[in-house]
């Protein structure tokens, strides 16, 4: 699938739109229109319904080495400076970044990809930020352009190996620049903390400065006491959240693939260190299995566990869930979602602060005495085992998931082209999205197959018995075939037609998306029958 008609048709057809775009838009912001936030909603919800609200406390599901609770948060997105000093996110939460001193333009350090090519005795290293599909294309054009060939004489380009990122090459003067004319523009890489800068209050001083969240999971670490002292739950139990997040990437890119504004799914779930490895792997396959329940099934998604070298120092195991977008080179995956075994990391980091480079071998600002200066919270964030009477500090598996990158897989994933008859039985391209009825932004529509005969009263009957409880859609203008289209345009998965036998004996037709079946059912048993379909 091409990239560039899954995006006109989200465009047109209003799953998204560009941010302020009748003011040219701004990057790495995006609106959804009327179906893209009924989508993003559908999958929010999937995942808060099969994660938390209908999750059964009191049995063991398959695979889990427990029965568990899961409960939920909804916290702010400006908190205490101090959390994210806390968390690493102050000192650690970097890019490196190289700016162009010809176009004043910066990138991220290991976006920028190129290849060497030598002509008329020169050789340099030419940049391209163009989607890697187009990355080819750009490059040869960039190196003809700077050796003042033409593209008859393309065989005076000597290319030397694949594509690369800057971090790659050691010679940085050699780089021609992604909007320069000349090489060497390039500055040194640098590191660019990604967390927005906001000031609390109306002083505006040093000391009032605050963050925009980079992630919603801290918010859950920081509330963890509260949790435990206000509802009844016990190890082990997970907090779920849905919420905004906010990152000032360097180089956002591919839709809402990377973002600066984003939404995040997260749970931390909290456990005995001596089954926290049981649980890691319980989670790691119940998220993977909840993408392909939701169609997401087949060669372009994969789980993939993190290398020992990848890491980070406190977690013994990472996995992440990831998705063959089409912008990406053949081969290549993007990360939907990361299930981590973080250990005591984050409660421990909230309790002592990051006193101690032993307990936490990172660079930190550090204070006067040369000690990493960011106290805790100094507040007991440990667990007491009513049974055993055992104190602990709980081990934490935090399955975190980006709702707009994994609405956007499935909109990659439906997006179909296929032929179907029209009015006259002849074959005809058609697009659908082949949502999972689950995800669709509208479960039905309802059609008068024409604008007389009392079928748009009966049709629109039928609409507003099914409304209260699915998302349908009612339509009579244009030629029945021109209005089916148009649904499966938008992943309608059922179309109800009221026609002629309509009038004599009650019964309409349904049509399915995918397979083109109709059948007849009595216009009174639709309700039942969505439902049954739905189930
Ligand atoms: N608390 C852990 C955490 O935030 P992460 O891998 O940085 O981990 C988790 O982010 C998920 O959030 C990613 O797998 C992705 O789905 C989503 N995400 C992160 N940065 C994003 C961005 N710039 N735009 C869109 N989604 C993003």
């Amino acid at each position: 699938m091409e990239m560039e008609k899954l995006v006109s048709l989200c465009k047109r057809r209003g799953f998204m739109f560009q941010s302020s775009e009748i003011y040219g838009g701004l990057n790495g912001f995006w609106d959804y229109g009327p179906l893209g936030t009924e989508l993003k909603r559908n999958v929010k919800d999937a995942w808060w319904r099969d994660m938390v609200s209908g999750h059964d406390d009191s049995s063991v599901p398959a695979a889990a080495p427990d029965a568990y609770e899961m409960t939920g948060l909804d916290c702010t997105i400006i908190m205490h400076p101090q959390v994210w000093k806390c968390s690493g996110h102050y000192d650690l939460f970097h890019d490196q970044m190289v700016d162009c001193r010809e176009s004043k333009r910066r990138y991220r350090y290991d976006q920028i990809r190129g290849r060497w090519v030598e002509a008329k005795g020169e050789r340099i290293f030419v940049t391209t930020v163009a989607e890697t599909d187009r990355e080819e294309e750009d490059t040869l054009s960039r190196a003809l352009k700077y050796f003042n060939l033409r593209s008859k004489n393309a065989d005076q380009l000597q290319w030397d190996g694949k594509f690369i990122t800057l971090p790659d090459i050691d010679d940085l003067s050699r780089a021609l620049g992604p909007d320069a004319r000349t090489p060497g523009s390039l500055t040194e890489p640098r590191e660019f903390n990604l967390m927005f800068k906001t000031t609390v209050g109306a002083l505006g001083g040093e000391e009032d400065v605050a963050f925009l969240r980079p992630e919603t999971a801290q918010g859950i670490f920081v509330n963890f006491r509260n949790v435990l002292d206000s509802t009844r739950v016990k190890i082990p139990f997970g907090i779920a959240q849905i919420g905004k997040s906010f990152r000032n990437e360097i180089t956002p890119r591919n839709f809402t693939f990377r973002s600066r504004e984003f939404e995040q799914m997260e749970i931390e779930f909290f456990c005995d260190p001596k089954s926290s490895n049981r649980w890691y792997q319980y989670w790691r396959d119940r998220r993977m299995r909840w993408y392909v329940d939701l169609g997401l099934a087949g060669d372009r998604l994969r789980l993939r566990e993190h290398d020992p070298e990848e890491l980070s120092h406190y977690s013994t195991g990472t996995a992440d869930i990831e998705y063959a977008f089409p912008f990406l080179p053949p081969g290549d995956f993007g990360e939907l979602e990361g299930i981590a075994h973080r250990g005591d990391f984050d409660l421990r980091s909230h309790m002592e602060g990051k006193l101690d480079e032993n307990t936490c071998p990172l660079e930190l600002e550090k204070g006067p005495d040369g000690k990493p200066k960011w106290k805790g919270s100094g507040r007991d964030l440990t667990y007491r085992d009513d049974a055993t009477g055992e104190r602990y500090t709980p081990h934490v598996i935090e399955p975190s998931a980006g709702a707009d990158r994994a609405t956007l897989a499935f909109l990659c994933e439906a997006y179909t082209e296929d032929e179907a008859p029209d009015e006259k039985g002849e074959m005809k391209p058609r697009t659908l999205m082949k949502f999972h009825p689950r995800l669709a932004p509208i479960k039905a529509a309802v059609f008068p197959l024409v604008k007389k005969d009392r079928m748009p009263d009966i049709a629109k009957d039928i609409y507003r018995t099914l409304k209260p409880h699915f998302a349908v859609f009612y339509d009579e203008k244009g030629a029945v075939g021109r209005r089916y289209r148009r649904q499966d345009e938008v992943g309608t998965p059922y179309c109800i037609t009221v026609d002629g036998q309509t009038l004599e004996d009650n019964t309409v037709t349904i049509r399915d998306r995918d397979t083109l079946e109709q059948w007849r059912v009595k216009a009174d048993a639709c309700l039942e029958e969505l439902r049954k379909k739905m189930s």
